[in-house]
């Protein structure tokens, strides 16, 4: 399969078509890979699960699966992986608990770029680690999909990408492994309907996107245990209300930031200094432009009442209504 889409390529939009895309891919995958091991680093997020879905359907135990938690990660995350790799799919899955080999390294780093490149090249470094410790895996798999191709050529035009994004790319030299990119051709909505037609839970497949570095880009400034431990709890509150008022269904992105200040509040007739946590929840088709999203006011005190009091250290909610641009969506 090359990096160009043909265009005779019809759009997988019906359960139908992505049947037709998943039985072609198996054959493709196994005639590529024979009775090698491949190796995929899952996080997660829609486009390696789907890869994930596709070669354990094609290949089963010989896809190893690697699932590095940076200890940037939201609520519940990893542990949804482990379940629905592990407990339904019966992958061959190894999960790394890398939290303190990160964290330790980001403390008392406040840089944003500097930040994501400690993030990016750890995350090679414990990957890397991972796959020495396994014999004769010839394949590395990646969610690669069409919009990665299209920006990687854009880029090799001498277009220049605002920040440096997290992937796997950039093994060390002693680890050469061939490529298996099974969606490469895809676009999005089409890794969804693929994702659904292998059985991925709906939450899954349509989750909202979440960046590589994860919550180290919404943990603004030098990341403590603390105010990233706030963070998640705050985010998984947001995350909740939206579900219960059909919110989430509407809204493209939406996650909690918390920047690195304090102000005063009280409590129980005490001062009470801590952080404010900002709600961003934006509308976009392609992520280059976004739009505010009206949430109402009743949806907002529910949260705003819920953070104050189930989350510690933070006194204050603020609603950030920066459209893109002059925002960015995630502040870094
Ligand atoms: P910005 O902040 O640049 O974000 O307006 C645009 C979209 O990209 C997501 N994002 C990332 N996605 N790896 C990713 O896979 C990353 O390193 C990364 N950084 C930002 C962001 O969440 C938004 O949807």
């Amino acid at each position: 399969m090359n990096n160009v889409r043909p265009e005779s390529m019809a759009r997988i939009t019906t359960p139908e078509l992505a049947k037709a895309f998943i039985d072609e891919q198996v054959k493709e995958i196994r005639e590529q890979v024979g009775s090698d091991k491949v190796l995929l680093a899952l996080s997660g997020g829609v486009d390696s699960s789907v890869v994930a879905a596709l070669l354990i359907k094609a290949i089963g135990k010989q896809l190893v699966c690697v699932h590095v938690n940076h200890g940037l990660m939201r609520k519940d995350e990893s542990e949804n992986v482990i379940k629905i790799f592990s407990e339904g799919l019966d992958a061959n899955l190894v999960y790394v608990d890398a939290t303190d080999r990160f964290l330790d390294l980001l403390a008392g780093v406040s840089d944003p770029e500097k930040k994501r490149k400690i993030i990016g090249a750890e995350f090679i470094n414990v990957f890397a680690d991972e796959a020495r410790k396994l014999d004769d895996v010839k394949y590395l798999a990646q969610g690669t999909i069409y919009p990665d191709i299209l920006e990687s050529i854009k880029q090799a035009e001498g277009k220049k990408a605002v920040k440096s994004h997290h992937n796997v790319g950039g093994l060390p030299e002693d680890l050469k492994f061939s490529l298996v990119e099974p969606i490469k051709l895809l676009y999005k909505d089409e890794v969804r309907v693929v994702g659904e037609a292998l059985g991925l839970p709906h939450a899954m497949v349509y989750r909202q996107p979440f960046p590589g570095p994860g919550l180290g880009v919404r943990c603004l400034g030098a990341i403590t245990r603390d105010r990233l431990a706030a963070l998640r709890e705050a985010d998984a509150i947001l995350r909740d209300e939206f579900d219960k008022c059909g919110l989430a269904e509407k809204v493209w992105q939406y996650f909690v930031v918390i920047p690195d200040i304090k102000s005063v509040g009280v409590k129980d007739e005490s001062r009470y200094e801590g952080w404010p946590a900002i709600i961003r929840a934006v509308n976009t088709k392609d992520a280059m432009s976004a739009t505010i999203e009206e949430i109402p006011y009743s949806v907002l005190h529910k949260i705003t009442a819920r953070i104050t009091t189930e989350v510690d250290g933070i006194n204050r909610v603020l609603m950030d209504l920066t459209p893109k641009p002059v925002g960015t969506i995630e502040w870094e």
